[in-house]
């Protein structure tokens, strides 16, 4: 699809407001709520119930902001994103500094209800706002050479505490092979519960792949190239002994310094019981993306 340069929306359009929400829910990973015996249903239910937008946007991960898990919801509203453009590069047919609005012009917001896990074997459910980005990346014209897409979050180092303490290197970056980036599950998220991003969440547009460790779901994105070769992971450049560039959710994969066989779902108390974690996170849709691959070596 050629990409249509229309200026008549504003950043208020892109904002998802619950009245224009798609509320197709994806019940992924399940096989889809059709094909489901009734039997099925009360459990999917329930393993799918959302965290709170409270725990949501008080526990995060956004290093930017600092490294513990409430210094982005303390620090992350100094974040400005006010006129945010995103650079468009790489193997594309249509290149260029893109408004958020001119970016999703014309797309669908859809709510998804995605299963969300970290590495650090916690995981929550979050009901996302976005668009597929296989949509966005069908208007910006995927050249036949571009085998991966290379993300990179803004950095203010005014504004952002981790960036002044180099905690890690910034800016963060992330990469996808096209047929992942492709797959309907993958989001550009703008919202969660029908509110616009917040900060700490990764605001304005944040990537989701709910079958991956979070680190890969990158925050406030500014720059999305196509690109031939495997580009640099934030994690995996820090350390490529414990994060891979996959990085999919796999209990038989084992941390080298923990076990990802269980998680703890935030927000479920103190004693609340582990939960086992998935393969895939329990997207097996996905599965056929890793035909072939030796999981344990391209973990
Ligand atoms: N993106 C950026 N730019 N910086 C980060 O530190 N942390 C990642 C990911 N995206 C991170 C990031 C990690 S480790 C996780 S688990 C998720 O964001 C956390 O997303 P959440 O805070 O919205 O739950």
């Amino acid at each position: 699809m050629a990409f249509r340069w229309k200026n008549t929306l504003t950043q208020a359009d892109v904002t998802p407001k619950a009245a224009w929400l798609n509320r197709r829910q994806i019940m992924a990973g399940f096989g889809g709520a059709a094909g489901l015996g009734l039997a099925g249903l009360p459990a999917m239910a329930q393993d799918l119930e959302p965290n709170s937008l409270e725990d949501i946007r008080a526990y995060n991960n956004f290093y930017e902001f600092g490294t513990g898990k409430e210094d982005p919801a303390r620090n992350a509203h100094q974040l400005d994103t006010a006129d945010w453009k995103i650079t468009v590069d790489g193997l594309v047919d249509n290149p260029g500094v893109y408004s958020l609005a001119d970016l999703l012009d014309g797309l669908t917001v859809e709510e998804r209800i995605y299963r969300f896990r970290c590495v650090e074997a916690w995981s929550m459910v979050v009901p996302w706002n976005g668009v597929e980005l296989a949509d966005v990346l069908a208007r910006l014209g995927v050249q036949s050479d571009a085998k991966f897409v290379a993300f990179e979050t803004v950095v203010q180092p005014d504004r952002m505490i981790g960036v002044q303490r180099r905690v890690i290197p910034f800016p963060y970056v992330e990469g996808l092979r096209l047929d992942e980036a492709m797959h309907p599950l993958t989001l550009l998220a703008t919202g969660i519960y029908g509110e616009p991003m917040a900060n700490q969440n990764g605001a304005p547009i944040r990537l989701v792949v709910p079958w991956k460790y979070g680190f890969k779901s990158i925050k406030s994105i500014v720059r999305i190239s196509l690109v031939a070769e495997q580009p640099p992971a934030t994690w995996n450049i820090i350390n490529p002994g414990e994060y891979g560039f996959y990085s999919n959710v796999n209990p038989y994969v084992p941390h080298p310094r923990w076990s990802q066989t269980t998680e703890r779902k935030i927000g479920g108390g103190l004693f609340a019981e582990r939960q086992d974690t998935k393969k895939f996170n329990g997207y097996d849709e996905v599965a056929s993306l890793y035909d072939g691959m030796d999981l344990g070596k391209y973990f």
